[in-house]
């Protein structure tokens, strides 16, 4: 760049179109670019504030990534308490407090229809203040005892829903407001933490609070943290009179203001209000906990004042708890698809808002050890959503109980065929060996091959009924089902019957690498059988291959390739292969080879998590199309990893390598 002047207008120009897109992506949720485009911007105005440091400034986009980890955190006061809510426990509570506050006001004498009520979610998260001097954020802090609080201005500037200037402040501004993480991406942290042994976070309240207390900026700043801004604290030279005016100025100016936070008049509006707020609760990205509910008119707050440390003017309505205590009764187990022992706890039953749940889920036996939740223990329940209800934890007070029984230890025999379990040595999963006779992973298995055969109609029901009656013995068997065999089950009529058999005959046009996934060899997943489809092009090559050959396949290492090798020489495997074979399943790759021209050719990218609107199979077509490569596992080969929700250890591999992570919008612009 020719001059100072020009490097200064490019500095500027660069901050106010990054200052744009921040807004689009973080608060609005509706980006412009793609995270690309964006990070190109982002690179080149950091490598211009490294030619020039003196440029930087605390308000530009690049000071968000974090500065220096802190030995601990200063304690601020804040400027004006921040206090609490009094509580409503149900709708008559809530009522009498509408019409309590109207009273109030009236023997004041304000006309009763003159007060207007505002509802806002209570967002379950941690509170925090923003100070803004002369529009520039300065300071952060945590709520702490409500007068004074921690400063980790460092970690918020981090979150990019936070402006870290607001044009057309006031000279002093102070926004409250309460920082989350979004329900996905808190089950990805949780994901990524697990697989990489690390402690779990109990809920997203406690993973935003943890993040945010990070004396390490850099840590905080790799947490998907976001804000929803719900008022003004101290703040000179700017007024309005009602409480909603400022958010509509907050969300003007680029805070992040919830988008159904409304005005009502009567007690019944607030009330219908709340209810919606519960009716949507499970459908929202984020936890809520109730709704707060606030007199509008400012005014009419300072008259109503403060009982304590909760003002008269606003009250929390809180939901019914979506978690719920109840007796662990047993822990029992189910056998998985390659012999894991899968662990599942047996409840009192209990209701969790609205449903009752008998059993819950315990993942695998690391998570069970994880949890430390033991027969008999009161635990804690959780369900989200129309998510598995899980248990999260023994109590307290069970953690601290001198009678308990010891940690559940995993079966000595499979619960699905009774051989002895085995622990192979060096593996933390105890398995049943009798993989060809168990019908606990016979099940799973057909159960697997279904799903990757895209057979349609051919429910969990059905496979277990099938196998139940002696119809079928493995995944090859389906093929001997016909459309006069099955209509004489309960239940099939002609129509149904012959509907499955379609999709069966269907699935014969599956390509190889579908009937390579459905085999079920362990560890070849979707990704590592097109690999080796692509590689080997034919089952014969395959069953040929020797373990070094097998490396030679991208995302297949030494040990994927014993066990490939090894579960590719059992009979069974084998006879499976040739009956398939000769019901007419694809035994060979069709097509060309990767093209030798497009935007992708030499690139090798890793998809992981679930994509919005793309599955597996299209995104890889649509690289492969495109003459890029997709592997199953990250390394420094990775040119690109596409995340979805719920990314799992790829994502994590990817940030330590520093690999360039895209979503499937920036998938979608490199393939043009
Ligand atoms: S108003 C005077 N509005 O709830 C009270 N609080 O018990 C000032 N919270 O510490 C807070 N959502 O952490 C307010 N829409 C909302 C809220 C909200 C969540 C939290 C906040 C506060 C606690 C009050």
């Amino acid at each position: 760049m020719s001059s100072a002047t020009d490097v200064g207008r490019r500095v500027d120009e660069l901050r106010r179109r990054l200052d744009y897109h921040g807004h689009r992506y973080y608060v609005l949720d509706e980006p412009e670019i793609s995270d690309p485009e964006y990070d190109a911007l982002l690179n080149e105005l950091r490598d211009l504030e490294t030619e020039h440091p003196e440029l930087r400034t605390p308000d530009s986009p690049t000071q968000r990534v974090g500065g220096q980890p802190l030995d601990k955190f200063e304690e601020v006061p804040h400027l004006q308490p921040m206090l609490s809510l009094a509580n409503a426990r149900n709708e008559e509570e809530l009522a009498a407090w509408v019409v309590r506050s109207e009273r109030h006001l009236a023997r004041q004498g304000v006309k009763m229809g003159d007060v207007h009520f505002v509802t806002e979610p209570k967002i379950d998260g941690l509170a925090i203040s923003l100070v803004y001097e002369d529009g520039v954020l300065v300071r952060g802090a945590t709520r702490g005892n409500g007068e004074v609080g921690e400063e980790v201005t460092q970690n918020l500037r981090t979150i990019g829903a936070i402006p870290l200037k607001v044009d057309g402040a006031p000279p002093l501004l102070e926004v409250r407001g309460e920082i989350y993480m979004p329900l996905a991406a808190f089950a990805r942290l949780n994901e990524q933490r697990a697989a990489a042994g690390e402690p779990t976070f109990m809920n997203p309240r406690n993973s935003a609070a943890g993040s945010i207390r990070q004396l390490d900026p850099a840590l905080a700043a790799s947490r998907p943290l976001s804000m929803w801004c719900y008022g003004i604290g101290a703040v000179e030279g700017l007024e309005f009179e009602t409480h909603f005016e400022w958010l509509e100025w907050l969300r003007e100016r680029g805070f992040r203001v919830n988008p159904d936070v409304a005005v009502y008049d009567t007690v019944d509006e607030v009330v219908a209000a709340c209810h919606g707020w519960q009716e949507r609760r499970d459908r929202l990205d984020y936890e809520i906990d109730g709704v707060v509910v606030k007199v509008n008119d400012l005014d009419l707050q300072r008259q109503l004042g403060v009982v304590g440390r909760e003002p008269r003017g606003a009250i929390a309505w809180k939901f019914p708890p979506t978690t719920a205590t109840t007796a662990l009764k047993d822990v029992a187990w189910n056998v998985g698809r390659t012999g894991h022992m899968v662990p599942f706890a047996v409840l009192e039953p209990v209701q969790v808002s609205g449903v009752i749940v008998k059993l819950a889920t315990l993942h695998n036996e690391e998570d069970l050890r994880r949890k430390d939740v033991r027969p008999g223990d009161e635990v804690i329940v959780m369900r989200a959503g129309d998510v598995i209800p899980q248990v999260v934890s023994p109590t307290p007070k069970a953690q601290k109980s001198k009678k308990r029984n010891p940690p559940p230890s995993p079966p000595t025999h499979c619960p699905a065929c009774s051989t002895p379990t085995v622990k192979p040595e060096g593996s933390v999963w105890t398995i049943c060996p009798n993989r060809a006779g168990c019908p606990g992973q016979v099940f799973q298995a057909v159960k697997h091959f279904v799903g990757a055969l895209d057979i349609d109609g051919l429910g969990e029901e059905n496979v277990r009924r099938f196998l139940a009656e002696d119809l079928i013995k493995d995944s090859a068997d389906l093929y001997t089902l016909s459309t006069d065999r099955l209509s004489q089950l309960d239940g099939f009529g002609e129509v149904s019957a012959g509907n499955v058999i379609a999709s069966l005959e269907a699935s014969k046009d599956q390509p190889f690498e579908r009937v390579l996934y459905g085999l079920g060899i362990p560890g070849v997943g979707y990704v590592n059988a097109r690999n080796l489809a692509r590689h080997l092009r034919s089952m014969e090559a395959l069953l040929d291959a020797t373990e070094d050959d097998l490396v030679e396949v991208e995302g297949i290492g030494p040990i994927m390739a014993r066990t490939i090798a090894e579960t590719l020489a059992e009979d069974r495997t084998q006879d499976l292969i040739q009956r398939l074979e000769q019901h007419g399943l694809r035994m060979r790759a069709e097509g060309p080879a990767a093209p030798a021209e497009g935007p992708l050719v030499g690139k090798t990218l890793v998809l992981t998590g679930t994509l919005p609107n793309l599955t597996r199979e299209d995104a890889t077509a649509r690289v492969e199309a495109a003459g890029g490569k997709v592997t199953g596992s990250v390394s420094k080969k990775t040119d690109y990893v596409v995340a979805g929700a719920d990314p799992g250890s790829k994502l994590t591999k990817a940030q330590e390598l520093g690999t360039e992570v895209l979503d499937e919008e920036g998938l979608l612009a490199l393939l043009g």
